[in-house]
């Protein structure tokens, strides 16, 4: 795992949607695993940015979503499908019929888990999966105690993600879903390179734990520790509580692949 901190929001946000941008004009043909969230808002803008004044080109790439809530209808504005069409996939030209997401109204939602990881395996696996992290170290809906080998399948909200999402609901409990559908923390595993992007001082605590702390199904993130090839990229305030944070520093400020994003 490699840490990298950032000194704001923004430049964190930049970093990540650079790495990905890099990915993406490398290989055409990218399989992108997407997450929602109010922290991802700024990176697919930032990857608007690059189509729009950059060319950058998603027209070969797949992208597969980590959740959608249960019970939740595509075109409602509270799903994951309106905020991805709406934040990322209105504004790039990934086409429609590769932009996957879990559907949340099957009426066989465990038929519905096992084809979406059927899709996943079909383009070959997700070269790249984006994460955030929740307050209570979820990473998609994998709440604490979800195992660590864990697949894609119906997982139920704990009150500390209902209450933080409860915002993208117009703040009514009543609307919320209890119910999600999650890529699994094995499935997340198995994505060729993992990025997880956390910003903000309510996510210094839960950040130390996933990053430093011991593995623990308690805190999902924490398993990104035994991924090969898993960044982390945070801003100041969410690394405040990081124990090894001048050795993350002098890595970036030292160690050459960073050398094209210190300017
Ligand atoms: C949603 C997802 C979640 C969020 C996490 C952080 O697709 O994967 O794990 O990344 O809940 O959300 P924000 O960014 O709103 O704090």
């Amino acid at each position: 795992m490699e840490v990298i901190i950032r000194p704001t929001k923004q430049a964190a946000i930049k970093l990540a949607a650079q790495l990905i941008a890099k990915s993406v004009r490398r290989k055409p043909h990218f399989v992108l695993g997407l997450a929602t969230g109010a922290t991802m808002e700024g990176v697919y803008d930032e990857l608007a940015r690059m189509h729009s004044a950059e060319k950058l080109d998603f027209s070969r790439c797949h992208t597969f979503n980590l959740d959608e809530y249960v019970g939740v209808p595509p075109e409602s504005p509270f799903s994951y499908h309106e905020y991805m069409r709406k934040h990322l996939f209105s504004r790039v030209n990934i086409h429609p019929l590769c932009a996957h997401l879990p559907n949340g109204m099957a009426p066989d939602l465990a038929a519905e888990c096992r084809h979406y990881e059927h899709l996943m395996r079909e383009v070959g696996g997700v070269d790249l999966q984006l994460l955030g992290i929740g307050r209570d170290g979820h990473i998609g809906f994998n709440e604490p105690l979800s195992a660590l080998r864990s697949r894609t399948r119906e997982k139920a909200l704990t009150p500390s993600t209902l209450a933080a999402n409860v915002k993208f609901f117009g703040g009514d409990m009543d609307k919320m879903p209890r119910r999600a559908i999650t890529m699994g923390v094995g499935t997340i595993l198995e994505a060729h390179n993992c990025l997880m992007l956390v910003t903000g001082d309510s996510k210094a605590d839960i950040l130390a734990r996933a990053v430093e702390g011991p593995i623990t199904s308690m805190v999902t993130a924490s398993a990104l520790q035994l991924h090969p090839h898993c960044q982390v990229i945070v801003d100041e305030e969410a690394a405040a509580n990081l124990q090894g944070k001048d050795y993350y520093r002098w890595i970036f400020e030292n160690e050459p692949e960073w050398a094209p994003y210190r300017a």
